[in-house]
This record gives structure tokens, C-alpha cells and sequence, in this order.
């Protein structure tokens, strides 16, 4: 028996639970019964949501404006973002953390009663809020107990989605300009029994996270495998600016450590400074506004430093800082260093490295969270709005998912009455696939595509570079296409798949890209 559900939510993080939430409030104040499901591929709270770091940005301050939040989204974007989006979620922002408050988030004050607001790189004024040095913890935890507590939700924690279903599982042809294909929901493996499920809804939202596992170094945790991505794009969504890939210019340097430990951009807003092995300040030569400039002048900064003087690392020295306050306000940094590396901080510089941190592109989707199929949306970091054009604004992302995750939800409503499903759906179907003998073919070509991401596809490319990048990822792409079709499926044959088509997208992407912007920079153009 299909699981038949009102909605259908892939993923636990920000994007999903505020829109899952929103619509179990909405139909509970309306009286109107409601099912609806969010699929997560390990345990609910395992989202890069969690170790969100540094806060959430909103205008808060009378001092602060949203003309001036907007323009540093704008200059941060190198003005490729759609200045419409800017508008709305710096606008809306207020409105949408206000809702976070009321389901229980909580987020640092002062001593008066006023919320302490951090600044981070690129921000010309304190409007961050957060908790602690752990605020991405806190709001997931809020959001989790929240839908824990709406009856209309329930919650699968080890399923994972597989393929999305369009008209396309009905056996039709669909292109992706077509403006009448249609999403029914989706084929979701229980990871327990191993066994394909048929989740179908009438409206399906892809909040399904980053990609940062292409990469060697990433913050991101080992979820961030670019499914919804590569769902959406095989179901033939337009995807878009896939080439901004954000690096953190600080990720702690462990090496042979995944996921890197961040040490947030609040640091350096805290007062952190950057120095080379000398010790010496570098910033200077690259621009004004040193180490706070945004974070893809920074990391290529960095990246240039560690380049010239042959080294696996930089600095980040606080030991000028205010230790009990640092510590009040980074307990979490604070302790891992002692910990993990027994660096003290008061008079030890911390070791520091870029690391991929976030995709700026993903599934277009339109200002209601729509995407070019009917009925399917997508929100947070999956999807590309158009906020970030060539690089995000340090904590505009937390932001951009809860009000996206409001506007979808809102969209969702109005448009319910037309959604039905057809009773003709196919099960899923592996006739003639066996479990693969080995997966140290999938573990390999995992670890060879890691590399000629990171090391081709990285904070600095080329032409040379992107070329060799897309003709070795052909190669993988063959071997592990035919791997897939003999196989039953299991996470890490799917997450390979999604891993190689979202590379593909940001090769693609970069290739096509003919200026430097933002995040984009070849030393050939
Ligand atoms: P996620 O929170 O990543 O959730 C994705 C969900 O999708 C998970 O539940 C996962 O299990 C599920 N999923 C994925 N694929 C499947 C599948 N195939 N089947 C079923 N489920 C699936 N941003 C800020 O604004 N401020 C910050 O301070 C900040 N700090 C950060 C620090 C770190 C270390 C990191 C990694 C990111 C940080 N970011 C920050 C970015 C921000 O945290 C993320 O962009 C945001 O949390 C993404 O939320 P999301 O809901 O889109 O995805
Ligand atoms: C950080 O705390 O540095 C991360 C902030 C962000 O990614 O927006």
C-alpha cells in the first residue's frame, strides 16, 4: 500500500520544519484534518541546520535599516542577486524570527533585555541574532519539538528519497521546459527493511540541504549529498547558478578530519585577526576592510597566502580578545580547540583552512518557493532563489529558508484544491537488480570525484582545469551509471549518483560562467 499523504516534506532542516510546522498551525486553526510527512534520511536533528554557527540576520536595531541590509546582500552578490528576492526576505525577515522566538528559539541578550546582536563579514552593521556560538542547534531543536507536537505531522527518520514522481514515472515524455509536468511525490527507501515506498502527495517541498560532500573539505555534514538537486534535475527542474560554491575562509585545520569544524565568522567579527605562519597580517594587501571583508575575498586570500608560502594553513589569533567574554559568547569553539587540539586560546593561534561551506545555486524556484513542476517546490539551501546571486551574506541563509518556507507554505495553500493524484502510479520497480558485491567501487570513485572537485573545481579555477574536471567526472559517471542499473538500490550507490550529476551541474556551470563574479573565479578570464 502507497503511503498517501496531503504533504510531503524531504528533509528535517530549517526549510522543511518551518514549512511543515506552518501548515499543520494553519490547517489546526482551520479545522481542517491534514496528513502530512517529512522524510529524513538519518535522524531528524542530522541537518547541516544543526551546526549552523554564527545566527541568523534581520534588521532589529533602530540604528540599522533594511536599505542598508539590502545593499550589503547586494554587494556581498557581487549584484547578480534579483534585487525583488533581496527585498522580500530582508522585509520579511523580522516577521519570520519573531515566529522562531514564539516556538521557543532562543537567542542571546544583554544585560538591558535588548538581543545582542553580532556582526559578521560584510555586514555594515550588528544585526546578527544568535545563540551562543551553537545557534543553528538551538533553532533546530525549537522547530523539532515543534512538529513533534502538531498531530498532522509525523515524522520518518531513515528513509530516503530516491526519485521524485512526475508524469515522467507515468511512462510520458517530459522535457524541462515543458510548463505542465507534475509532481505526485516520490519513491523513498526504507533504509531499515531496504524496501522502495511510494510516498504520494499533493504537494511535495524539497528542503533537502547542500552538496558539500563533493568536496575534500567541507563543514558540511555527511548528509549534504545534493539529492533534492539531483532528484529534481533528473525530473527535469532547471537548476541554476550552481558554480557559487561558498568556502568558509575559516574551517579549523585537522587534517584528514570530514566534516572541518567551523570557526565561525563571528570570530573575526568578535575581533579575530588573520595572520600567516609569521605571524604577520595579510589582509591589508587584499582589502579594506581585512578580515572582515566577505568571505570570498577572504578564503581567496587565504588561498593565495597558503599557495605562496607552501602551507597547509593559516592563522586565526584571538589571544588579543576579551578571553571570558570570548569564551560567554564561543563556548563551543572555545572548548573543541582545548579539546580536540589543546590549542588555548589565549595565547595559541588557531590553525585555520577554507573549506566548501555552502552552494549558493540549486533548484530555481520562483519568489512563492515554486520550481518549473507543478506542485513540487523547494526551499533552503537546495534551491536558488536568487538571494545570494555570486556569494551569500554571512547568515542570510538561515533567513532565506524560513521565509521561503512561509511564502511556500502560503503558495501551497491557495493551490491545494487543484492537486489530485492520479490512482495509475507505478510501483517501484528493480526487476533484474541484484545487491552489488562490492561497494569499495562505489567508496573509490566517491574518493575520485572528491579530488578532482577540490582540486579543480575549488576556490581558484581554469579552463584547463574545468575541462579535465568534466572529462574524468565522464568517466566515473559511465562506470557508476552502470553500476546503478544492475544494482538494488542503497544510500551510497544513490548518494554517488546525486554526488556525480551535481558536480556535473557545477562543472557545466563554471564552464559557461565567462567573467570572474563573486564566488566564480578562472585565472583565465
Ligand atoms: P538542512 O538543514 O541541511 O536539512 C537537510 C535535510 O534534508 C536533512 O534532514 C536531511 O536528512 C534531508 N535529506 C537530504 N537528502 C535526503 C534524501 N535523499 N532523503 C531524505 N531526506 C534527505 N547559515 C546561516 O544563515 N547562519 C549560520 O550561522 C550558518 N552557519 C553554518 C555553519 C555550518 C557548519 C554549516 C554547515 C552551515 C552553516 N550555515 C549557516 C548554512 C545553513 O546552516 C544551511 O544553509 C541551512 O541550515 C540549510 O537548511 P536546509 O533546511 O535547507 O537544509
Ligand atoms: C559562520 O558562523 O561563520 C557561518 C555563518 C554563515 O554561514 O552564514
Amino acid at each position: 500500500m502507497p503511503h498517501q499523504y496531503d504533504f510531503l516534506v524531504i528533509g528535517s532542516g530549517i526549510a522543511g520544519l518551518s514549512y511543515a510546522t506552518k501548515l499543520a498551525i494553519h490547517f489546526e486553526q482551520v479545522n481542517t484534518p491534514v496528513r502530512i510527512a517529512v522524510i529524513t534520511k538519518v535522524q531528524a536533528d542530522e541537518t547541516n541546520t544543526k551546526y549552523a554557527q554564527g545566527g541568523i540576520a534581520a534588521v532589529w536595531d533602530e540604528d540599522d535599516s533594511f536599505e542598508k541590509h539590502i545593499e550589503d546582500t547586494m554587494i556581498a552578490g557581487d549584484f547578480l542577486s534579483d534585487r525583488k528576492i533581496v527585498e522580500i526576505v530582508v522585509r520579511e525577515a523580522p516577521g519570520r524570527i519573531q515566529e522562531l522566538i514564539e516556538y521557543g528559539t532562543r537567542f542571546d541578550k544583554e544585560a538591558d533585555g535588548d538581543y545582542d546582536l553580532a556582526r559578521e563579514g560584510g555586514h555594515s552593521d550588528h544585526r546578527i541574532l544568535h545563540f551562543k556560538d551553537i545557534t543553528g542547534a538551538e533553532i533546530e531543536r525549537a522547530l523539532l519539538e515543534k512538529a513533534q507536537s502538531m498531530k498532522s505531522i509525523e515524522i520518518f527518520t531513515h528513509y530516503y528519497a530516491v526519485e521524485l514522481i512526475t508524469r515522467h514515472s507515468l511512462g510520458e515524455t517530459v522535457h524541462r521546459y515543458d510548463t505542465d509536468n507534475r509532481c505526485f511525490g516520490a519513491y523513498v527507501l526504507n533504509t531499515q527493511t531496504g524496501g522502495v515506498e511510494k510516498f504520494l502527495a499533493r504537494t511535495t517541498l524539497l528542503a533537502t540541504g547542500g552538496i558539500g560532500n563533493i568536496y575534500q573539505n567541507t563543514t558540511n555534514p555527511t548528509i549534504a549529498t545534493g539529492d533534492g538537486i539531483a532528484m529534481a534535475y533528473r525530473a527535469k527542474a532547471i537548476a541554476k547558478d550552481m558554480e557559487f560554491i561558498q568556502f568558509h575562509p575559516t574551517a579549523l585545520y585537522e587534517p584528514g578530519k570530514k566534516p572541518n569544524f567551523l570557526i565561525s565568522e563571528a570570530v573575526r567579527g568578535f575581533g579575530g585577526v588573520l595572520r600567516n605562519l609569521k605571524g604577520e597580517t595579510f589582509m591589508e594587501h587584499y582589502d579594506p576592510r581585512l578580515s572582515l571583508a566577505p568571505r570570498d575575498i577572504v578564503a581567496r586570500a587565504i588561498d593565495s597566502e597558503m599557495k605562496k608560502a607552501g602551507a597547509q594553513h593559516m592563522y586565526l589569533d584571538v589571544t588579543h580578545c576579551d578571553y571570558d567574554k570570548f569564551v560567554e559568547h564561543f563556548p563551543n569553539i572555545t572548548a573543541y580547540c582545548r579539546d580536540k587540539l589543546g590549542i588555548d586560546i589565549r595565547k595559541d593561534f588557531i590553525p585555520v583552512v577554507p573549506a566548501q561551506h555552502y552552494l549558493c545555486g540549486g533548484v530555481r524556484v520562483d519568489e512563492h518557493g515554486r520550481t518549473n513542476i507543478q506542485f513540487l517546490y523547494a526551499v533552503g539551501e537546495c534551491s536558488c532563489t536568487g538571494l545570494h546571486g555570486a556569494n551569500r551574506l554571512a547568515s542570510n541563509s538561515l533567513l532565506e529558508a524560513v521565509v521561503f518556507g512561509h511564502r511556500a507554505y502560503l503558495d501551497t495553500v491557495a493551490h491545494l484544491e487543484q492537486a489530485e493524484i492520479p490512482d495509475t502510479i507505478p510501483d517501484w520497480n528493480d526487476a533484474g537488480t541484484t545487491h552489488p558485491e562490492e561497494l569499495v567501487l562505489v567508496t573509490e570513485m566517491k574518493r575520485e570525484l572528491e579530488s578532482i572537485m577540490s582540486n579543480y573545481v575549488g576556490i581558484v579555477r581554469s579552463n584547463r582545469r574545468l575541462k579535465r574536471a568534466m572529462d574524468r567526472l565522464e568517466l566515473i559517471y559511465l562506470e557508476h551509471e552502470e553500476l546503478y542499473r544492475q544494482s538494488k538500490v542503497s544510500v551510497p550507490i544513490c548518494e554517488l549518483r546525486n554526488m556525480i550529476e551535481v558536480s556535473y551541474l557545477v562543472i557545466k556551470m563554471a564552464m559557461a560562467r565567462r567573467e570572474n563574479t563573486g564566488l566564480h573565479y578562472n585565472i583565465d578570464l
